[in-house]
This record gives structure tokens, sequence and C-alpha cells, in this order.
């Protein structure tokens, strides 16, 4: 089969790495892609938004499945547009896309469910003075959350209570833009988080993908700005199958049956951020796609083909199809642009990506220039994923890795992972 993937990050990078994989694929294609992904397929220069040169470009090219790699083009309702056409999605409709798009839609969601999640209440312009007294009756810190999409920046989490009601009329006040127009006030949640990630196919057909732990602060110790993501480890070891039938039981199950009681089409990735406290799984947010840098190790480990998978549950079945893990330990690093996430430069020349043996590059803010060097493009550049028998030996692998690369201003973590070997 013909497919389009939509995105241009280390996600994507390794989606299509994965679907390269199956025999099933006829030709690939990534829109945009990056300067690694042309290795699994052809760039496309087409934004995945733009949804009547996307349709164009299916149809002149056969396409028979658009895997959608970024949340953007499911909030702007892509499975919507396509929906009475030929081509097979890979994403939930709009309504299914507002578990992420919404962050009100999404707690009321798992209200109306039971879902375990943070007690919250949620604020506008209107009722800011109803929101600073509901932050009075809350304990330090404070959880302030615009409800819109903000690009991973609009969750604000405060120690000091005047602070908060400060930041919770500077957020009504379009500190996010439009997306803050709606805060949420949550109750604080504390414990070690990981990533859950559930294929759907609508009909009440799921497969849990390896479980997964990001690491979101720019600095060792978890210290700094939070980033797209600084790395990944799968599987996670608190995540053991005392932890994981209560995320099914509880959360899982739950979350599907009511996509289908609310009538909610998804056929898709659920990406689930739980907290651990205390043993018990709650909902930190939902995700309408996979996670990155997550993807990036999770791949590594799934034994399966996905194309095969993906293409069933686009279909609304996915029957008795086996979704396997390979045992290992998947380590991903990532390494970023010098002052990223705040402001940074590009356009550097990358060198040394040809020598890396033992682990699996994937690229994500880079391109190819005018003489076709492989140049940054981005604040993330280059995942280094790898399997190993433990999480110390993957993530040897991975950090050899990283000293092979080599670019103006390359920095990454030094301790992913060291706080799951404890
Ligand atoms: P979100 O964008 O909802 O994932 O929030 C970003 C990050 O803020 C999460 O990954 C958590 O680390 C943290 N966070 C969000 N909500 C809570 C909460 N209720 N309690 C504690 N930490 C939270
Ligand atoms: N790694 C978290 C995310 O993709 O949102």
């Amino acid at each position: 089969m013909n497919i389009l993937l939509l995105g241009s990050g280390g996600r994507e990078a390794a989606l299509a790495w994965k679907m390269k994989q199956s025999p099933r694929v006829e030709n690939l294609y990534i829109a945009p892609g990056n300067g690694g992904t042309e290795a699994y397929g052809k760039n496309v220069a087409m934004k995945p938004t733009d949804f009547e040169a996307i349709e164009k470009f299916a149809d002149e090219n056969q396409i028979d499945m658009i895997v959608v790699g970024n949340e953007d083009p499911l909030v702007a309702g892509i499975q919507d547009y396509f929906a009475d056409k030929k081509v097979k999605i890979v994403g939930p409709s709009k309504a299914g896309a507002a578990l992420e798009g919404s962050k009100d839609f999404a707690k009321q969601f798992m209200q109306r469910h039971n879902i375990p999640t943070a007690r919250y209440r949620s604020f506008t312009a209107e009722t800011l003075a109803d929101g600073e007294k509901f932050l009075e009756t809350l304990k330090a810190p404070y959880v302030l959350k615009a409800d819109g999409l903000a690009a991973g920046k609009g969750v604000l989490i405060i120690d000091d209570l005047a602070e908060a009601k400060k930041a919770l009329g500077e957020m009504l006040g379009g500190m996010f833009g439009a997306s803050s127009a709606t805060v949420v006030i949550e109750e604080f949640l504390s414990g070690i988080e990981c990533s859950v990630f559930v294929l759907t196919d609508g009909n009440g057909g799921s497969r849990i993908l390896p479980v997964a732990k990001d690491y979101k602060r720019i600095g060792e110790g978890d210290t700094g700005l939070n980033t797209g993501g600084m790395g990944a480890i799968s599987p996670v070891p608190f995540a053991d199958k005392t932890f994981m039938d209560k995320v099914e039981q509880r959360i899982i199950k739950p979350t599907i049956a009511g996509l289908i009681a609310d009538d909610i089409l998804y056929r898709g990735f659920i990406f689930l951020g739980l907290i651990n406290v205390g043993g018990d799984p709650m909902v930190i947010e939902y995700n309408v796609r996979m996670g990155d840098p997550e993807t990036e190790a999770v791949m590594l480990r799934i034994d399966s083909d996905l194309v095969e998978l993906l293409e069933a549950a686009a279909d609304g079945d996915l029957g008795e199809l086996p979704l396997k893990e390979k045992e290992q330990t998947a380590a991903t690093v990532i390494m970023v642009s010098g002052g990223y996430p705040g402001s940074y430069e590009k356009g550097k020349e990358i060198t040394g990506t040809e020598t890396v043996d033992e682990s699996i590059l994937f690229h994500a803010g880079t391109s190819r220039d005018g003489s076709g060097r492989l140049v940054t493009s981005g604040g993330r550049v280059i995942a280094a994923s790898s399997l190993g028998d433990s999480i110390a030996d993957a993530l040897a692998k991975s950090y050899r890795s990283v000293d092979k690369v080599a670019f103006d201003g390359k920095y990454f973590r030094r301790d992913i992972g060291q706080d799951l070997m404890k």
C-alpha cells in the first residue's frame, strides 16, 4: 500500500522507520519530513494542516492510508475532512481530538466516565474572582493550564498563592493567546509519571503499546525549563503488571467505553499521560497522538508489523492481531541546539552520523542545505535510540552514539533513565 505520514519530528522519523520495515508498504511519503526521513521514504513539501493539498496529493499518488503524526491536523479535523473519501485515516475525529485540544473537555470527559484525575475547575475572564477563590481552597503548588493547544507551554505550576492569582489573571488576559481564554485549575498530584499509548479501532478493540517515560526538563535532575523532551526509556520498571492492570481497568477501558458512549469516533493512538500516586494511576493529560520522544524508544520495542495494525485500526477492526513487545530496553537521548528551549541558532553543520553503528539516529530538527549538507534546523536536532539488555546497557550505547555526532552548540542530558535505576 501507499502511505502518507504527516509531521516532521523525531516521532515521525521513528514511525517512518518502523513502517518502512513492513512488507505491506509500497511507497511511503512523509510531509514535510526532515533531513533524516528521506532514508525511509520520500519527503513532500506540504503542510500537515493543508487538507486540500493533502487531498490532491493523495489522489495523484494513490495514497491508501494517511497516518497523522502530530496533533494539529487532528484538532483541525483531518479525520472528518477525509471521512467520506477512500483514503483511510489513522487518527481520531475532531470530536475525539478535543481530548488534547481542550483540557476542559478532557476533564469533563474524565469526570463523566469516572476516570481518575486531579480535582479541577475551569474559569474564564468573567469568573476570574471565582478562580481566585478556588485557588484559596487548594494547597500549594498551584497548577494552572491553558485550555487549548499551547505548544506544550500552557501549564504553569506555581508555589505562591499571590503569584498563582496573578498568573491566572495574566493567562485569562491572553498570555497564551486564545488558548488561555479558559483556564483549568487543578489539584497538584505528586508522583512519578509515565506515558501509556493505546491503539484503538473505534469499535472497542485496542492494543497497548510499550510503556515509556520521557524527560521533559532541559536540565539534569529535572531542572530548568520544559522542553519538547530530552530523552525516553521503555519499558518503565514501576509500570509493572499490578500497575498496568489498574491502568487497564480504571483508565483504558472506561476511556474507550466513554468514547463509544459519547458517540466519538476514535481510530488511532490515545496517549495517556499518567502519574503514579502511591501505586494508583491518575491521568495528567490525554494526547491524541504518539509522544515525542517516547516514540523514538517505543518503536524499537514493537515486534509486530505496525502497518498491519494501523490499517486494521483505521478499518475499525483490530481483530486478533497481536502487538508483540521485545523484552529488551530501549533508551533514547536527544541532542538539542545550544540555547534551546530559548532562542538558538540554526544552520549548523552536523557531522559524524555515518559513524554511528550501535544506535538508530532519528532526525528531528535537521534539514539539507543548498549543497546537500546536513544542518540543524530546530531545537531538538537528533535522537539516538538503542536497544540493550538493561537500562544501563541501552543508555551506554546511546551515549556512545551521541559522542560521535557533532554540531556547534550540541547539548544533551547525561542523566536520562538514572531515576529508574535507583
Ligand atoms: P500537561 O501539559 O498537562 O502534560 O502538563 C505538563 C506537565 O505538568 C506534566 O507532564 C506534569 O509534569 C505537570 N503537571 C500537570 N498537571 C499536574 C498536576 N495536576 N499535578 C502535578 N503535576 C502536573
Ligand atoms: N513527550 C510528551 C509529548 O509528546 O507530549
